[in-house]
């Protein structure tokens, strides 16, 4: 009579196997696509970094971005200070590996936020900030800060450029947020964040950031519209988180005292 082919430990062998060889392959694969996933990674914030200053051109391609993402000169900022801080402080040895947000939750190097401090919900800042600035020989034309702060559902990423008088906004974007598409979501709309360009944080001789989302529209005579942006239909609570984020980042907290800085050419 022949053997009997099937048996508990040769299936159980197969599966154990199979397993092994499933295994190989999947931790090869992550293995080898991280370093693809890093420069996507990379890609992608460059991209939004060009997009908030509005020198995305639509069709460019990697060497494209890398290439006009060049002109940028990255600098670390101390917020409470507004100066410039070496890498080797935050012990980084190439800038773009410095992560503020991985930064905030090491209480050695950021802070803790009080209720009645954190307008934008994010509980800890990080004291050091990555920030992007474009010159014209010594002049500083533009600069791309970065943004974050909760909106409805979730915490929106983004940048905010600034003309060189540190007051004018040039362009906004999130890159990351988890609000409803058609609502919330409508963050993303260009149409919705064209309306940024020209806006005004500050009112002369004030250092409190005044933008103001407003529910129903801004009117053609509405006061003050130079620090008014139409907030987002059906999604009041986003519009108020982004409202707050931005305030916040360009308040005394965020980076009012860099602004100062670079408003009288001290940086
Ligand atoms: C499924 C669902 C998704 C929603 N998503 C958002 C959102 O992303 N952002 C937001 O502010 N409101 C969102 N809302 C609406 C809020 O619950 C709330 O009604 C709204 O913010 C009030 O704004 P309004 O006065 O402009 O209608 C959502 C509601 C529902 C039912």
């Amino acid at each position: 009579m022949a053997k009997k082919k099937e048996t508990v430990s040769r299936t159980l062998g197969v599966a154990l196997a199979l397993c092994i060889v499933c295994s190989v392959v999947v931790s090869a694969a992550a293995v080898m696509l991280r370093p693809a996933q890093i420069t996507n990674q990379s890609l992608d914030i460059k991209s939004n970094i060009l997009s908030a200053a509005g020198m995305l051109e639509s069709g460019m391609g990697a060497e494209e971005i890398e290439e006009r993402f060049q002109e940028f000169e990255i600098r670390l900022v101390d917020l409470d200070t507004g100066e410039y801080v070496d890498p080797e402080r935050v012990g980084v040895s190439d800038i773009m590996k410095y992560d503020q947000y991985r930064a905030a939750a090491n209480p050695e190097i950021s802070i803790n936020l009080k209720p009645s401090e954190d307008p934008a919900g994010i509980k800890r800042r990080a004291n050091i900030a990555k920030v992007y600035v474009l010159r014209d020989n010594d002049d500083v034309r533009r600069v791309v800060l970065p943004i974050h702060g909760y909106g409805l559902w979730s915490t929106l990423y983004g940048f905010v450029s600034l003309e060189g008088d540190a007051n004018t906004i040039e362009g906004i974007g999130f890159y990351d947020h988890a609000e409803t598409p058609g609502l919330g979501g409508e963050v993303d709309n260009a149409r919705w964040k064209s309306q940024w360009q020209g806006k005004e944080l500050y009112e002369e001789g004030q250092d409190e950031p005044q933008i103001r989302l407003v529910k129903g529209g801004v009117g053609s005579d509405a006061q003050d519209r130079e620090h008014k942006i139409d907030a987002l239909s059906g999604a009041t609570l986003t519009s108020r988180g982004v409202e707050n984020l931005v305030n916040y980042w360009m308040g005394d907290r965020g980076f009012a005292p860099y602004l100062n800085k670079l408003r009288e050419g001290e940086v």
